[in-house]
Formats: structure tokens, sequence, C-alpha cells
């Protein structure tokens, strides 16, 4: 969540550095953000609430430093306003956080009796002040910033300056990501590479209780005590896959990569022969049943998920919300398969939630989209899905490919049991090769859908409607759209409407129902019908011709493929729909209110 971004080095431009950093961490989302650095020998801290421009005005980034920390960040304790907001600073110890720390409240008392005197409401100033205490005592930075890891609880990824050291940042991490990047003399900490792309690609990736000094020569990591010596990676994209090229927003550019990111998300496994596809994939017939694990997008990924495999292979498959499953009691057999999906591989619930199936003793594999991502690191396998960076808030193209992820793992199962028919296979074969084609045409259509973002654009409640498989795909068309154009709406499965919310349904009501799912199709239009009596304004998206157009306004036709591949087709005009919808609101597109891209606190 938010961002943090340090630089240590022979450069004297620190402060460009870090504004630079913290803009290109914007996309993770945050409310205030600040800087400390060094000058002429004294620790300078700015901090403003609101956007990087606030910052930006009240520091001059011409004054010579050579290092430095940067923050942005999303409030999770105390208002999002300037006296909260990071570098904190007590005694000899300056830090930025990411992250919560869960016992706060204690340590907190407990220094107020040493004496200690808070200016903010945050649990981070907590463990500013923890570390100078310990610190008066045992004047070793090191044994002091190891010693946070026994007496913290929660998740941190800090960046630290301590008075008597100026030449180094000390880092620790635990449940928060934290990268150190690295390019001869200069040293940088950052939540994520692209936050210091534009000065080097190689990185280290700190673990769950690593700590770490870096100075511009050096960069010494430990563990427990130990010093260790972690691989140097080298980020795979380049400055321009993370710019918009062209497009008005990440947002947009990402929907239209859509038809490249099933390409690569599915080559290696989709060849002639599918040999491949049984090859590069576990042995999933040995697991009785899947249980997958998952947030947001990455759960209605799941769902569409569930149909297809139980459809396809006849496997049980249960999806949970991740920060629920990490609470409910455990009813987990031993042969279940646990499947955590993810784009980031950082999601704080999702992660703990793998943790957990391990700990139990079940089997972990994770659909991830960031390559050496917490959660694919604590994963037992890993199946990445090719989207490439997605760096809007609001997932699409990640989302496309989870899904096209699942639907080879349906078809993996279908194929390895051998109950699929050959006619179905080369059908699936061929759609899969005309698909990324069937998208653009999709994606062609982009002024149809602003014309239908315009017709409710007055309205603020909008109902997704679907069975089945569609009604997957309403949960994550209702998401979208609530995420980026504020406005409310619900998504249902459409046989339920009349136990309850109907009742919500006046003169001119948007709907948008969803009717491709062969099985219930029929059952579906009965229930549009119900909401078209009573006034609805139905927008109907489907892949069918019908004779009679009375019981819709609006629809939207999709081609018709196989069902394992046609959620990737339904979930595009559903997606422009709500970018067009937040435009014409004027709402932030890429940044939407309140939100961040990685939901690393609980
Ligand atoms: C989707 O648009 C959301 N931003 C959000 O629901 C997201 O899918 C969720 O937070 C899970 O993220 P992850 O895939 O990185 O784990
Ligand atoms: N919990 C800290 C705060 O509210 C850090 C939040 C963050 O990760 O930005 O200040």
């Amino acid at each position: 969540m938010c961002g943090i971004v340090g630089y240590v080095g022979k450069n004297n431009s620190c402060i460009k550095v870090l504004l630079d950093g913290l803009r290109r961490l914007e996309y993770r989302g945050y409310d205030s953000a600040g800087i400390a650095y060094l000058e002429n020998e004294k620790i300078v801290i700015k901090k403003e609430s609101g956007n990087l421009e606030n910052l930006s005005n009240v520091v001059d980034a011409s004054i010579d430093s050579n290092i430095g920390i940067g923050h942005t960040r999303w409030a999770t304790h105390g208002k999002a306003d300037r006296k909260n907001s990071h570098p904190h600073r007590m005694g000899k110890f300056t830090l930025v956080h990411n992250g919560i720390i869960e016992n706060y409240n204690e340590i907190k008392s407990d220094l107020m009796s040493k004496g200690y005197v808070f200016e903010s409401e945050t649990d981070t100033e907590v463990v500013c002040a923890l570390l100078d205490y310990m610190y008066r005592t045992d004047k070793d930075i090191l044994k002091c910033v190891r010693k946070l890891g026994s007496v913290v609880e929660g998740s941190y990824a800090l960046g630290i300056i301590c008075d008597d050291c100026k030449d180094s940042i000390f880092a620790a991490k635990k449940n928060s990501p934290l990268i150190i990047g690295l390019n001869g003399d200069e040293k940088f900490i950052a939540s994520d590479v692209p936050a210091i792309l534009d000065k080097t690609n190689k990185y280290i990736i700190l673990e769950d209780g690593d700590y770490a000094q870096i100075d511009a020569d050096n960069v010494r990591v430990f563990a427990e005590g130990k010093e260790k010596f972690p691989e140097v990676k080298e980020f795979e994209f380049s400055l321009s896959d993370i710019d918009k090229q062209g497009y008005e927003h990440y947002m947009l550019k990402e929907i239209h990569e859509q038809p490249e990111v099933f390409k690569k998300t599915t080559k290696d496994y989709l060849k002639d022969d599918l040999n491949n596809l049984i090859d590069m994939m576990p042995d999933f017939n040995k697991y009785s049943k899947i249980r997958i694990v998952a947030c947001g997008s990455a759960t209605h990924a799941g769902l569409v998920g569930r149909q297809l495999i139980e459809r396809f292979a006849n496997v049980k498959v249960e999806v949970n919300t991740a920060s629920e499953f990490r609470y409910d009691k455990l009813f987990l057999d031993k042969d279940e398969l646990v499947i955590a999906i993810s784009q980031s591989g950082e999601t704080a619930d999702t992660l703990e939630a793998i943790k957990i199936a391990k700990n139990n003793g079940n089997d972990t594999l994770g659909i991830i989209n960031a390559k050496g991502s917490s959660i694919a690191r604590e994963a037992k396998m890993v199946l990445y899905t090719e989207a490439g960076k997605e760096i809007a808030v609001a997932t699409t193209k990640a989302y496309s490919a989870q899904v096209a992820m699942l639907a080879l793992i349906a078809l993996n199962l279908a194929v390895s049991k051998n109950i699929i028919e050959k006619s179905e296979m080369l059908s699936i074969l061929r759609d899969t090769k005309n698909l990324p084609n069937y998208i653009s045409i999709l994606l062609d259509d982009d002024e149809y859908y602003r014309k239908v973002a315009e017709s409710i654009k007055e309205h603020n409640d909008i109902f997704f409607i679907g069975r089945g498989i569609d009604y997957a795909l309403a949960m994550e068309g209702s998401l979208k759209l609530k995420e980026i154009s504020y406005k409310h709406s619900e998504a249902y499965a459409a046989g339920e409407l009349k136990h309850g919310t109907i009742s919500l349904i006046e003169e001119g009501t948007p709907v948008i129902a969803i009717v491709t799912d062969e099985k219930v199709a029929s059952k579906t239009i009965s229930n549009i019908k119900e909401v078209k009596s009573r006034g609805a304004y139905v927008i109907l998206v489907t892949n069918k011709e019908f004779e009679d157009n009375s019981f819709y306004d609006e629809k939207i036709l999709i081609p018709k493929v196989n069902e394992l591949l046609s959620p990737l087709l339904t979930v595009i005009p559903l997606q422009i729909i709500s970018y067009e919808l937040a435009k014409i609101n004027g709402c932030s597109i890429d940044k939407p209110k309140n939100l961040a891209k990685s939901v690393t606190v609980e």
C-alpha cells in the first residue's frame, strides 16, 4: 500500500530521486506525502497532506543532499493530515513506515510512562520512539532494528535514518514489501522497483524478518543476527513498459493490452499437441478438491474459475475471500489444493491465507502476476500470469489473465481425466487462436459503450445481474463501476432479485444484464423481464440473437465462443462502460479515492 523510497549515494540529487520515486509510486494510492533528507549535516523533514504536488511546492529540489527517505501514506491510524504524515522523528531517529503496528497502543503507553510525548496519532511514531528508547541503552542501531522484530506485532516496511550514522539507511521488513536497488555507488530502498527504474533495474528482495544497513558502497542484509547474501535480481520491465504510451489513462491502456496478455498467458500451454498443457502444470489430479483464496477482483476471477473447473473437469472448487478465510474455522482437508490468486502477490490477507494452508499441511499454488512477490515465494507452486506491469488501481488485464489461467487449469484437468470430447477440444483451440482478435473487435466498439455510459450517467444505483458464470462476471462489472466511477452498484444473482432487491427497481433504474451462460440463459431472460416490467432500463450483454427485443433497451453483442473462453470477452464491455462512466463524471480513474493498488495491510 502507498510507498517508500530512499536514496543513499555519492550523488547529491537525493531530493529529486525521492520525489521522482514517489511520483512513480503514486499509482499505489496515498493521501499524504513526505521526505526527510540530510542538508548540511542536519535532517530536514518536509511533509504535506494531499497529493505530491503539495509536497513538491514546499521542497527545493536543487538542494544538495546524498541521503534521504520518502513516503506516500495511505492512512490507517489517524487522519490524513500533515502531522500524521511520514517521515516521523523521535530523538535521534527519523523513519518512514508502510504497514500497521498492531500492538502500538501497549508500546505507546509504556513509552509515555517513560516520558515520550507523541505528536501524531500514528502507530508509526511509536516505532520511532521505541527505536530511540532502545538505542539509549544499546547504542547499536542494527541491534535495535533487529529487536523491533521481537517487540512489534503487525506489518512493516521501514526506512530509517539515525543521527549517529548519517551515511546509512537502515531498513526492516515484515509482511509489507521492500526492495533494495543497486547502482554502483548509489543505493535505494523502495516498495517496488518502478519507483527507481530510471536509476537501476538491479535489486534485492527483503524477506520477512530481514533487516539491513545500506550505504553508498555496501548493502548488508541480516536475518536473526546473521548476515545473509540475497540474490541480486534484474527487473524485467523497462520504463517504457510503465509509460501510458499515448493513452489518456493507464486503465485504458491496460484494457487495450488484453489481446496481447491473453496470447502471452496461454501461448506456452496451448500448442497443437497439448503436451505442454499437461507437462508445464502441476498434477491437479492428486487433489480431491480445489480451494481458492483471494481478494477483490481476484476473488471474482476465482468465481469464474470455479464454474469452469467444475463444469469442464468435474472437480469441486470452493472460493473463499481471504480476509474471511483467515479467521474462519479451518475446514480444509489435507488433500485439497489451495490456490491463491493475486496480481500483486503482496495482498496481506491472501498471503496470510496461503500461510495458514501451508501450516495445515496443504499443497499451495499461487496464480500470480508479479514475479518473485511474497505470495509467489510463499506458495509451493506458482503459475505466472503474463499481464505485465499493471498500474491502474482498478485491475483489468491482470483479472483477465487470471481467468485465462483458471481456464487453462480447467482444460488441463479435463484433458488429463480424458473427459472432454475431441470436437469440443478442437473448438477451444480454434477459439483460443481467434480470441485476441475478438477482444480487439469488442474494444473497437468503444463509442457504443460511451453512449451506454451516457445513458446511465444520471443514476446513482446501478444493478448487474446474471446467473452462473454471468453472475461471477456481474460481480466484477459491479466492482469496477464502484471503484472508479463512485456509483453505487450491486451485483445480483438474477434469480435472487425477487427475494428482496427487486423492490429497488423503479422507472429508469439501470440494470446491466449478462446472458452468455447457455445453461441458464432462458432463466435469466425471465428475470430480466421481471425487472423490465417494473421500469428498469436494461442493458443486455449477450452472445445471443433474440427475435424478441422488447425486454432490453440496449444490447451489446459479444462474439460466440466456447464457454471456457467466453468470460474473457464478456468482461470487456463491462470494463469500458465503467471507464467511460468514470470519465464522464470526472473521476480520478487511475487512482480512485481511498483505494490502493496493493493492499499490504489487513
Ligand atoms: C480490483 O480492481 C481491485 N483494485 C482489488 O479488488 C484487487 O483485485 C484486490 O485488492 C486484490 O489484489 P491482488 O490481485 O493484487 O491480490
Ligand atoms: N500505519 C501507518 C500510518 O497510518 C502507515 C500507513 C502506510 O502504510 O502508509 O501512518
